[in-house]
Protein backbone atom coordinates (compact mmCIF):
# COMPACT_ATOMS: atom_id res chain seq x y z
CA UNK A 1 0.00 0.00 0.00
CA UNK A 2 3.08 2.59 1.26
CA UNK A 3 4.38 1.53 -2.08
CA UNK A 4 1.64 2.23 -4.36
CA UNK A 5 0.97 5.75 -3.15
CA UNK A 6 4.31 6.89 -3.50
CA UNK A 7 4.44 5.31 -7.12
CA UNK A 8 1.29 7.21 -7.43
CA UNK A 9 3.24 10.40 -5.83
CA UNK A 10 6.35 10.40 -8.09
CA UNK A 11 3.75 9.97 -11.16
CA UNK A 12 1.92 13.43 -9.55
CA UNK A 13 5.68 15.07 -9.57
CA UNK A 14 6.18 14.09 -13.14
CA UNK A 15 3.23 15.21 -14.52
CA UNK A 16 3.88 18.83 -12.99
CA UNK A 17 7.56 19.01 -14.09
CA UNK A 18 6.39 17.88 -17.52
CA UNK A 19 3.45 20.07 -18.05
CA UNK A 20 3.50 21.69 -21.33
CA UNK A 21 3.35 26.00 -20.82
CA UNK A 22 0.05 26.66 -22.72
CA UNK A 23 0.84 27.07 -26.53
CA UNK A 24 -0.48 29.27 -29.12
CA UNK A 25 -1.76 27.00 -30.77
CA UNK A 26 -3.29 23.76 -29.59
CA UNK A 27 -3.12 20.67 -31.38
CA UNK A 28 -6.57 19.28 -31.87
CA UNK A 29 -8.58 16.32 -32.92
CA UNK A 30 -10.94 16.81 -36.11
CA UNK A 31 -13.48 15.11 -33.67
CA UNK A 32 -13.07 17.65 -30.96
CA UNK A 33 -12.67 20.51 -33.20
CA UNK A 34 -15.95 19.48 -35.32
CA UNK A 35 -17.61 19.86 -31.71
CA UNK A 36 -16.60 23.19 -30.43
CA UNK A 37 -19.84 24.93 -30.33
CA UNK A 38 -19.85 29.11 -30.87
CA UNK A 39 -16.39 28.88 -32.27
CA UNK A 40 -14.64 32.01 -31.86
CA UNK A 41 -11.62 31.88 -33.61
CA UNK A 42 -9.56 29.74 -31.20
CA UNK A 43 -6.37 29.32 -32.68
CA UNK A 44 -5.72 25.43 -33.50
CA UNK A 45 -3.65 22.82 -35.19
CA UNK A 46 -5.07 20.01 -36.87
CA UNK A 47 -3.39 17.32 -39.27
CA UNK A 48 -4.32 14.52 -41.18
CA UNK A 49 -4.99 13.77 -44.63
CA UNK A 50 -7.02 15.29 -47.48
CA UNK A 51 -9.98 13.98 -48.30
CA UNK A 52 -11.18 16.91 -50.70
CA UNK A 53 -9.59 19.61 -52.60
CA UNK A 54 -12.13 22.44 -53.87
CA UNK A 55 -9.89 25.95 -55.73
CA UNK A 56 -12.34 28.40 -56.49
CA UNK A 57 -10.87 31.98 -57.28
CA UNK A 58 -10.58 33.29 -54.30
CA UNK A 59 -10.97 30.70 -52.15
CA UNK A 60 -9.52 27.49 -51.35
CA UNK A 61 -11.70 24.69 -49.67
CA UNK A 62 -10.22 21.13 -48.05
CA UNK A 63 -11.66 18.65 -45.85
CA UNK A 64 -9.19 17.05 -43.46
CA UNK A 65 -9.36 13.66 -41.93
CA UNK A 66 -7.63 12.58 -38.78
CA UNK A 67 -9.64 9.11 -38.59
CA UNK A 68 -10.64 10.22 -35.33
CA UNK A 69 -14.68 10.85 -36.62
CA UNK A 70 -16.08 10.33 -40.16
CA UNK A 71 -17.17 13.72 -40.86
CA UNK A 72 -13.86 15.76 -42.18
CA UNK A 73 -12.85 19.30 -40.81
CA UNK A 74 -13.82 22.19 -43.42
CA UNK A 75 -10.43 24.11 -43.84
CA UNK A 76 -11.04 27.46 -45.64
CA UNK A 77 -8.04 29.35 -47.18
CA UNK A 78 -6.91 31.91 -49.72
CA UNK A 79 -6.42 30.74 -53.02
CA UNK A 80 -3.06 31.91 -52.81
CA UNK A 81 -2.64 29.08 -51.03
CA UNK A 82 -3.18 26.49 -53.51
CA UNK A 83 -0.35 24.12 -54.35
CA UNK A 84 0.17 20.97 -56.60
CA UNK A 85 1.15 18.78 -53.56
CA UNK A 86 -2.42 19.85 -52.09
CA UNK A 87 -4.71 16.58 -53.47
CA UNK A 88 -6.08 13.98 -52.09
CA UNK A 89 -4.54 11.37 -49.84
CA UNK A 90 -1.60 13.75 -48.96
CA UNK A 91 -1.21 14.67 -45.15
CA UNK A 92 -1.00 17.87 -44.01
CA UNK A 93 -0.84 20.14 -40.80
CA UNK A 94 -3.36 23.43 -40.72
CA UNK A 95 -3.25 26.41 -38.33
CA UNK A 96 -5.65 29.04 -37.98
CA UNK A 97 -9.04 30.00 -36.56
CA UNK A 98 -11.81 28.15 -35.42
CA UNK A 99 -14.91 30.00 -36.50
CA UNK A 100 -18.38 29.38 -36.48
CA UNK A 101 -19.20 28.25 -40.21
CA UNK A 102 -21.29 30.36 -42.87
CA UNK A 103 -22.74 27.14 -44.47
CA UNK A 104 -25.42 25.49 -43.16
CA UNK A 105 -23.43 21.79 -43.84
CA UNK A 106 -20.96 22.31 -40.85
CA UNK A 107 -21.04 24.26 -37.45
CA UNK A 108 -17.63 24.63 -37.73
CA UNK A 109 -14.54 25.38 -39.98
CA UNK A 110 -10.80 26.00 -39.66
CA UNK A 111 -9.38 29.74 -41.16
CA UNK A 112 -6.26 28.59 -42.79
CA UNK A 113 -3.31 30.58 -41.84
CA UNK A 114 -0.46 28.40 -42.40
CA UNK A 115 -0.63 24.82 -44.45
CA UNK A 116 2.17 22.73 -44.26
CA UNK A 117 1.96 19.81 -46.71
CA UNK A 118 3.94 16.89 -44.67
CA UNK A 119 3.60 13.97 -47.12
CA UNK A 120 2.51 14.44 -50.58
CA UNK A 121 0.47 11.62 -52.06
CA UNK A 122 0.92 10.41 -55.71
CA UNK A 123 -2.50 10.54 -57.09
CA UNK A 124 -2.13 8.43 -59.93
CA UNK A 125 -0.47 5.45 -58.26
CA UNK A 126 -2.93 5.46 -55.21
CA UNK A 127 -5.43 2.76 -55.45
CA UNK A 128 -8.08 4.81 -53.31
CA UNK A 129 -10.00 7.43 -56.07
CA UNK A 130 -11.29 10.87 -55.05
CA UNK A 131 -15.16 10.23 -54.79
CA UNK A 132 -15.16 6.66 -55.94
CA UNK A 133 -17.05 4.63 -53.43
CA UNK A 134 -14.84 1.36 -54.09
CA UNK A 135 -16.26 -1.78 -53.59
CA UNK A 136 -15.35 -3.51 -50.36
CA UNK A 137 -13.77 -6.69 -52.73
CA UNK A 138 -11.33 -3.84 -54.42
CA UNK A 139 -9.97 -2.23 -51.33
CA UNK A 140 -9.49 -5.91 -50.13
CA UNK A 141 -6.43 -6.07 -52.27
CA UNK A 142 -4.78 -2.86 -50.12
CA UNK A 143 -4.84 -3.63 -46.48
CA UNK A 144 -2.35 -1.18 -45.79
CA UNK A 145 -4.08 1.59 -47.52
CA UNK A 146 -8.28 0.79 -47.16
CA UNK A 147 -8.69 1.98 -43.62
CA UNK A 148 -8.39 5.63 -45.88
CA UNK A 149 -11.56 5.25 -46.90
CA UNK A 150 -14.93 6.16 -45.43
CA UNK A 151 -16.35 2.67 -45.36
CA UNK A 152 -12.83 0.80 -43.52
CA UNK A 153 -12.68 3.76 -41.00
CA UNK A 154 -15.77 3.65 -40.09
CA UNK A 155 -16.24 -0.19 -39.63
CA UNK A 156 -12.79 0.13 -37.36
CA UNK A 157 -14.41 2.57 -35.27
CA UNK A 158 -16.83 0.82 -34.42
CA UNK A 159 -14.61 -2.28 -33.76
CA UNK A 160 -12.58 -0.37 -31.20
CA UNK A 161 -15.56 0.94 -29.53
CA UNK A 162 -17.33 -2.59 -29.46
CA UNK A 163 -13.87 -3.90 -27.70
CA UNK A 164 -14.12 -1.39 -25.09
CA UNK A 165 -18.14 -1.63 -24.81
CA UNK A 166 -17.40 -5.42 -24.09
CA UNK A 167 -14.80 -5.06 -21.75
CA UNK A 168 -17.00 -2.79 -19.80
CA UNK A 169 -20.43 -4.67 -19.56
CA UNK A 170 -18.05 -7.72 -18.11
CA UNK A 171 -16.38 -5.18 -15.46
CA UNK A 172 -19.88 -3.91 -14.50
CA UNK A 173 -20.75 -7.25 -14.03
CA UNK A 174 -17.92 -8.53 -11.74
CA UNK A 175 -16.29 -10.43 -14.29
CA UNK A 176 -12.21 -10.76 -13.80
CA UNK A 177 -10.58 -10.50 -16.62
CA UNK A 178 -7.84 -13.48 -17.99
CA UNK A 179 -5.46 -13.22 -20.45
CA UNK A 180 -5.71 -17.07 -21.60
CA UNK A 181 -2.32 -18.06 -23.61
CA UNK A 182 -2.42 -18.00 -27.15
CA UNK A 183 0.30 -20.70 -27.72
CA UNK A 184 -1.32 -24.58 -25.93
CA UNK A 185 -1.52 -27.95 -25.60
CA UNK A 186 -4.70 -28.44 -25.66
CA UNK A 187 -7.59 -28.62 -28.92
CA UNK A 188 -10.21 -27.84 -26.90
CA UNK A 189 -12.51 -28.02 -29.66
CA UNK A 190 -11.35 -31.59 -30.57
CA UNK A 191 -12.37 -30.92 -34.10
CA UNK A 192 -8.38 -31.03 -35.44
CA UNK A 193 -8.58 -27.87 -36.96
CA UNK A 194 -5.30 -26.84 -35.25
CA UNK A 195 -2.02 -24.24 -36.18
CA UNK A 196 1.08 -26.28 -34.69
CA UNK A 197 3.70 -24.18 -33.87
CA UNK A 198 7.50 -24.84 -33.93
CA UNK A 199 10.62 -22.73 -34.04
CA UNK A 200 11.68 -21.48 -37.76
CA UNK A 201 15.12 -22.86 -37.24
CA UNK A 202 15.08 -26.27 -34.69
CA UNK A 203 19.53 -25.14 -34.75
CA UNK A 204 18.76 -23.02 -31.83
CA UNK A 205 17.32 -25.49 -29.39
CA UNK A 206 19.86 -28.25 -28.15
CA UNK A 207 16.39 -30.87 -28.05
CA UNK A 208 14.82 -31.64 -30.72
CA UNK A 209 11.48 -29.95 -30.05
CA UNK A 210 10.78 -26.27 -28.83
CA UNK A 211 8.10 -27.83 -25.96
CA UNK A 212 8.28 -30.87 -25.15
CA UNK A 213 4.66 -31.26 -26.11
CA UNK A 214 3.26 -30.58 -29.46
CA UNK A 215 2.31 -26.82 -29.14
CA UNK A 216 -0.82 -25.31 -31.01
CA UNK A 217 -2.10 -21.96 -31.79
CA UNK A 218 -5.32 -21.97 -29.56
CA UNK A 219 -8.77 -22.46 -30.79
CA UNK A 220 -10.54 -21.31 -27.73
CA UNK A 221 -9.26 -20.09 -24.41
CA UNK A 222 -12.45 -22.66 -22.61
CA UNK A 223 -10.87 -25.02 -20.57
CA UNK A 224 -7.95 -22.26 -19.40
CA UNK A 225 -11.50 -20.25 -18.18
CA UNK A 226 -12.50 -23.28 -16.42
CA UNK A 227 -9.66 -23.02 -14.82
CA UNK A 228 -9.91 -19.96 -13.46
CA UNK A 229 -13.62 -19.83 -12.96
CA UNK A 230 -12.64 -22.51 -10.21
CA UNK A 231 -11.65 -19.84 -8.63
CA UNK A 232 -12.58 -16.49 -9.39
CA UNK A 233 -16.96 -17.82 -9.67
CA UNK A 234 -17.12 -15.43 -13.24
CA UNK A 235 -14.66 -14.80 -15.46
CA UNK A 236 -14.10 -14.20 -18.99
CA UNK A 237 -11.13 -13.38 -21.99
CA UNK A 238 -11.08 -11.32 -25.31
CA UNK A 239 -8.60 -12.42 -27.59
CA UNK A 240 -7.60 -14.03 -30.82
CA UNK A 241 -8.78 -17.61 -31.51
CA UNK A 242 -6.90 -19.75 -35.14
CA UNK A 243 -8.28 -22.14 -36.70
CA UNK A 244 -6.85 -24.31 -39.76
CA UNK A 245 -10.18 -24.26 -41.35
CA UNK A 246 -10.27 -24.87 -45.05
CA UNK A 247 -12.47 -22.12 -45.89
CA UNK A 248 -13.14 -19.33 -48.13
CA UNK A 249 -16.88 -18.72 -46.37
CA UNK A 250 -17.93 -15.56 -45.99
CA UNK A 251 -18.42 -16.37 -42.32
CA UNK A 252 -14.90 -18.15 -41.59
CA UNK A 253 -11.35 -17.12 -40.58
CA UNK A 254 -8.33 -18.28 -39.89
CA UNK A 255 -7.48 -15.66 -37.30
CA UNK A 256 -10.47 -14.42 -35.43
CA UNK A 257 -11.32 -12.71 -32.03
CA UNK A 258 -13.77 -14.19 -29.42
CA UNK A 259 -15.25 -12.92 -26.32
CA UNK A 260 -15.16 -15.81 -23.95
CA UNK A 261 -16.80 -16.02 -20.64
CA UNK A 262 -17.12 -18.57 -17.97
CA UNK A 263 -19.34 -18.71 -14.87
CA UNK A 264 -19.33 -20.92 -11.59
CA UNK A 265 -22.61 -22.54 -10.19
CA UNK A 266 -24.62 -22.17 -13.46
CA UNK A 267 -27.22 -24.84 -13.28
CA UNK A 268 -29.42 -24.03 -16.20
CA UNK A 269 -28.81 -23.41 -20.05
CA UNK A 270 -31.16 -20.27 -19.05
CA UNK A 271 -29.23 -18.37 -16.85
CA UNK A 272 -26.58 -18.83 -19.47
CA UNK A 273 -28.58 -17.46 -22.29
CA UNK A 274 -29.36 -14.29 -20.04
CA UNK A 275 -25.74 -13.37 -19.87
CA UNK A 276 -25.48 -13.81 -23.80
CA UNK A 277 -28.32 -11.71 -24.63
CA UNK A 278 -27.40 -9.33 -22.15
CA UNK A 279 -24.25 -8.67 -23.68
CA UNK A 280 -25.11 -8.41 -26.65
CA UNK A 281 -27.72 -5.83 -26.07
CA UNK A 282 -25.80 -3.83 -23.81
CA UNK A 283 -22.55 -4.27 -26.35
CA UNK A 284 -25.12 -2.95 -29.14
CA UNK A 285 -26.36 0.17 -27.01
CA UNK A 286 -23.49 1.21 -26.26
CA UNK A 287 -21.77 0.91 -30.19
CA UNK A 288 -24.79 2.85 -31.11
CA UNK A 289 -24.89 5.59 -28.65
CA UNK A 290 -20.84 6.19 -29.09
CA UNK A 291 -20.51 5.85 -32.99
CA UNK A 292 -24.38 6.34 -34.52
CA UNK A 293 -22.95 8.23 -37.87
CA UNK A 294 -20.50 5.49 -37.97
CA UNK A 295 -22.80 2.49 -37.76
CA UNK A 296 -25.56 4.53 -39.85
CA UNK A 297 -22.70 4.70 -43.09
CA UNK A 298 -23.09 0.89 -43.00
CA UNK A 299 -26.53 0.90 -42.43
CA UNK A 300 -26.98 3.06 -45.77
CA UNK A 301 -24.08 2.40 -47.86
CA UNK A 302 -22.97 -1.33 -47.02
CA UNK A 303 -24.93 -3.67 -45.46
CA UNK A 304 -25.96 -5.93 -48.32
CA UNK A 305 -29.13 -8.38 -48.48
CA UNK A 306 -29.36 -11.14 -46.11
CA UNK A 307 -27.52 -13.64 -47.98
CA UNK A 308 -26.02 -17.24 -46.73
CA UNK A 309 -23.84 -19.26 -47.24
CA UNK A 310 -24.13 -22.91 -49.03
CA UNK A 311 -23.24 -25.39 -47.00
CA UNK A 312 -26.09 -27.55 -44.91
CA UNK A 313 -25.08 -26.45 -41.31
CA UNK A 314 -25.73 -22.80 -42.98
CA UNK A 315 -28.77 -23.94 -44.83
CA UNK A 316 -30.30 -25.35 -41.56
CA UNK A 317 -29.46 -22.55 -39.75
CA UNK A 318 -31.13 -20.20 -41.90
CA UNK A 319 -34.02 -21.65 -42.24
CA UNK A 320 -34.81 -22.34 -38.12
CA UNK A 321 -34.18 -18.27 -38.37
CA UNK A 322 -36.35 -17.76 -41.23
CA UNK A 323 -39.03 -19.86 -39.57
CA UNK A 324 -38.67 -17.58 -36.52
CA UNK A 325 -39.53 -15.03 -38.26
CA UNK A 326 -36.07 -13.26 -38.77
CA UNK A 327 -34.80 -12.67 -35.10
CA UNK A 328 -32.07 -14.13 -33.32
CA UNK A 329 -33.24 -17.87 -32.14
CA UNK A 330 -31.59 -19.74 -29.55
CA UNK A 331 -30.76 -23.58 -30.29
CA UNK A 332 -30.68 -25.64 -27.48
CA UNK A 333 -29.86 -29.70 -26.36
CA UNK A 334 -27.93 -30.52 -29.22
CA UNK A 335 -26.89 -34.71 -29.76
CA UNK A 336 -24.05 -35.24 -27.98
CA UNK A 337 -22.22 -36.85 -30.96
CA UNK A 338 -21.83 -33.53 -32.53
CA UNK A 339 -20.55 -31.78 -29.77
CA UNK A 340 -17.48 -31.78 -27.77
CA UNK A 341 -16.12 -34.01 -25.14
CA UNK A 342 -16.80 -31.33 -21.95
CA UNK A 343 -20.37 -30.62 -22.31
CA UNK A 344 -22.59 -31.69 -19.89
CA UNK A 345 -25.28 -34.30 -20.62
CA UNK A 346 -28.53 -33.75 -20.35
CA UNK A 347 -30.52 -37.02 -18.29
CA UNK A 348 -32.69 -37.44 -20.83
CA UNK A 349 -31.61 -41.35 -21.44
CA UNK A 350 -32.01 -43.11 -24.99
CA UNK A 351 -31.97 -39.37 -26.72
CA UNK A 352 -28.51 -38.51 -25.51
CA UNK A 353 -28.33 -35.09 -25.65
CA UNK A 354 -25.77 -32.31 -24.10
CA UNK A 355 -26.53 -29.07 -22.65
CA UNK A 356 -25.24 -26.82 -25.06
CA UNK A 357 -26.33 -23.42 -26.82
CA UNK A 358 -26.02 -22.01 -29.84
CA UNK A 359 -27.36 -18.54 -30.41
CA UNK A 360 -28.52 -17.90 -34.57
CA UNK A 361 -28.56 -14.69 -36.20
CA UNK A 362 -30.00 -13.57 -39.04
CA UNK A 363 -27.11 -13.08 -41.78
CA UNK A 364 -24.81 -14.16 -40.00
CA UNK A 365 -26.16 -17.71 -38.43
CA UNK A 366 -24.10 -19.45 -35.31
CA UNK A 367 -23.08 -16.16 -33.51
CA UNK A 368 -22.83 -17.73 -30.06
CA UNK A 369 -21.83 -21.42 -28.94
CA UNK A 370 -22.05 -22.65 -25.60
CA UNK A 371 -22.75 -24.85 -22.85
CA UNK A 372 -23.14 -26.19 -19.07
CA UNK A 373 -19.78 -27.80 -18.54
CA UNK A 374 -19.69 -31.75 -17.39
CA UNK A 375 -18.58 -31.03 -13.60
CA UNK A 376 -19.31 -34.98 -12.55
CA UNK A 377 -16.08 -36.39 -11.77
CA UNK A 378 -17.18 -40.06 -13.41
CA UNK A 379 -19.09 -38.99 -16.51
CA UNK A 380 -16.51 -36.90 -17.30
CA UNK A 381 -13.93 -39.85 -17.38
CA UNK A 382 -16.16 -41.62 -18.77
CA UNK A 383 -16.07 -39.25 -21.92
CA UNK A 384 -12.61 -38.91 -21.88
CA UNK A 385 -11.57 -42.56 -21.90
CA UNK A 386 -14.23 -43.17 -25.08
CA UNK A 387 -12.70 -40.21 -26.95
CA UNK A 388 -8.83 -41.74 -25.94
CA UNK A 389 -8.33 -38.45 -23.76
CA UNK A 390 -7.78 -39.48 -20.30
CA UNK A 391 -4.25 -38.78 -20.48
CA UNK A 392 -3.89 -35.52 -21.76
CA UNK A 393 -6.59 -34.46 -19.97
CA UNK A 394 -5.74 -35.52 -16.36
CA UNK A 395 -5.29 -32.15 -15.16
CA UNK A 396 -8.84 -30.76 -16.65
CA UNK A 397 -10.22 -33.99 -15.09
CA UNK A 398 -8.38 -32.94 -11.41
CA UNK A 399 -10.94 -29.59 -11.52
CA UNK A 400 -13.78 -32.23 -10.73
CA UNK A 401 -11.93 -33.43 -7.87
CA UNK A 402 -10.98 -30.19 -5.84
CA UNK A 403 -13.98 -28.35 -5.07
CA UNK A 404 -16.10 -29.10 -8.57
CA UNK A 405 -18.83 -27.06 -9.15
CA UNK A 406 -21.75 -26.61 -11.65
CA UNK A 407 -20.57 -24.21 -14.60
CA UNK A 408 -21.21 -23.15 -17.94
CA UNK A 409 -19.88 -20.65 -20.34
CA UNK A 410 -19.89 -19.19 -24.08
CA UNK A 411 -17.86 -17.97 -26.81
CA UNK A 412 -19.17 -15.20 -29.21
CA UNK A 413 -17.19 -14.55 -32.54
CA UNK A 414 -16.29 -10.90 -32.69
CA UNK A 415 -16.70 -10.56 -36.14
CA UNK A 416 -19.10 -12.32 -36.91
CA UNK A 417 -21.05 -9.82 -34.15
CA UNK A 418 -19.87 -7.02 -36.10
CA UNK A 419 -21.13 -8.56 -39.05
CA UNK A 420 -24.47 -9.30 -38.04
CA UNK A 421 -24.85 -5.37 -36.31
CA UNK A 422 -23.60 -3.71 -39.32
CA UNK A 423 -25.34 -5.81 -41.99
CA UNK A 424 -21.47 -6.14 -43.51
CA UNK A 425 -21.77 -9.62 -45.65
CA UNK A 426 -17.95 -10.89 -45.59
CA UNK A 427 -16.50 -11.46 -42.11
CA UNK A 428 -12.54 -10.02 -44.22
CA UNK A 429 -14.25 -6.62 -43.94
CA UNK A 430 -14.43 -6.45 -40.38
CA UNK A 431 -10.67 -7.09 -39.32
CA UNK A 432 -8.43 -4.76 -40.04
CA UNK A 433 -6.01 -7.34 -41.66
CA UNK A 434 -7.94 -10.86 -42.35
CA UNK A 435 -6.01 -14.13 -42.30
CA UNK A 436 -7.61 -17.13 -44.35
CA UNK A 437 -7.06 -20.01 -46.58
CA UNK A 438 -4.54 -18.77 -49.15
CA UNK A 439 -4.39 -15.45 -47.85
CA UNK A 440 -1.88 -13.93 -44.85
CA UNK A 441 -1.03 -10.73 -46.47
CA UNK A 442 1.24 -8.24 -44.55
O1 LIG B 1 -18.82 -22.54 -31.32
P1 LIG B 1 -17.35 -22.41 -31.03
O2 LIG B 1 -16.44 -23.34 -31.73
O3 LIG B 1 -17.21 -22.53 -29.45
C1 LIG B 1 -16.06 -22.63 -28.75
O4 LIG B 1 -14.94 -22.55 -29.20
C2 LIG B 1 -16.29 -22.75 -27.28
N1 LIG B 1 -15.11 -23.38 -26.68
C3 LIG B 1 -16.53 -21.37 -26.71
C4 LIG B 1 -16.80 -21.38 -25.24
O5 LIG B 1 -17.76 -22.00 -24.83
N2 LIG B 1 -15.97 -20.72 -24.46
O6 LIG B 1 -16.89 -20.92 -31.35
C5 LIG B 1 -17.55 -19.82 -30.75
C6 LIG B 1 -17.91 -18.79 -31.80
C7 LIG B 1 -18.83 -19.29 -32.90
O7 LIG B 1 -20.16 -19.31 -32.48
C8 LIG B 1 -18.57 -18.31 -34.02
O8 LIG B 1 -19.28 -17.10 -33.82
C9 LIG B 1 -17.09 -17.98 -33.82
O9 LIG B 1 -16.74 -18.36 -32.51
N3 LIG B 1 -16.25 -18.73 -34.78
C10 LIG B 1 -15.61 -18.17 -35.83
N4 LIG B 1 -15.58 -16.90 -36.27
C11 LIG B 1 -14.83 -16.65 -37.36
N5 LIG B 1 -14.10 -17.58 -38.02
C12 LIG B 1 -14.10 -18.87 -37.62
N6 LIG B 1 -13.36 -19.76 -38.26
C13 LIG B 1 -14.89 -19.21 -36.47
N7 LIG B 1 -15.10 -20.36 -35.79
C14 LIG B 1 -15.93 -20.03 -34.76
MG1 LIG C 1 -20.04 -23.73 -32.44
Amino acid sequence: MLRARSLLGALRLCSSVSCPRPRASAKMRVRDALRVQDASGECVTVQGWIRSVRSQKEVLFLHVNDGSSLESLQIVADSGFHSRELVFGSSVQVQGQLVKSQSKRQNVELKAEKIEVIGNCEAKAFPIKYKERHPLEYLRQYPHLRCRTNALASILRVRSEATAAIHSYFKDNGFVHIHTPVLTSNDCEGAGELFQVEPSSKVKVPEENFFDVPAFLTVSGQLHLEVMSGAFTQVFTFGPTFRAENSQSRRHLAEFYMVEAEISFVESLQDLMQVMEELFKVTTEIVLSCCPEDVELCHQFIASGQKWGVDLQTEHEKYLVRHCGNIPVFVINYPSELKPFYMRENEDGPQHTVAAVDLLVPGVGELFGGSLREERYHILEQRLARSGLTKAYQWYLDLRKFGSVPHGGFGMGFERYLQCILGVDNIKDVIPFPRFTHSCLL
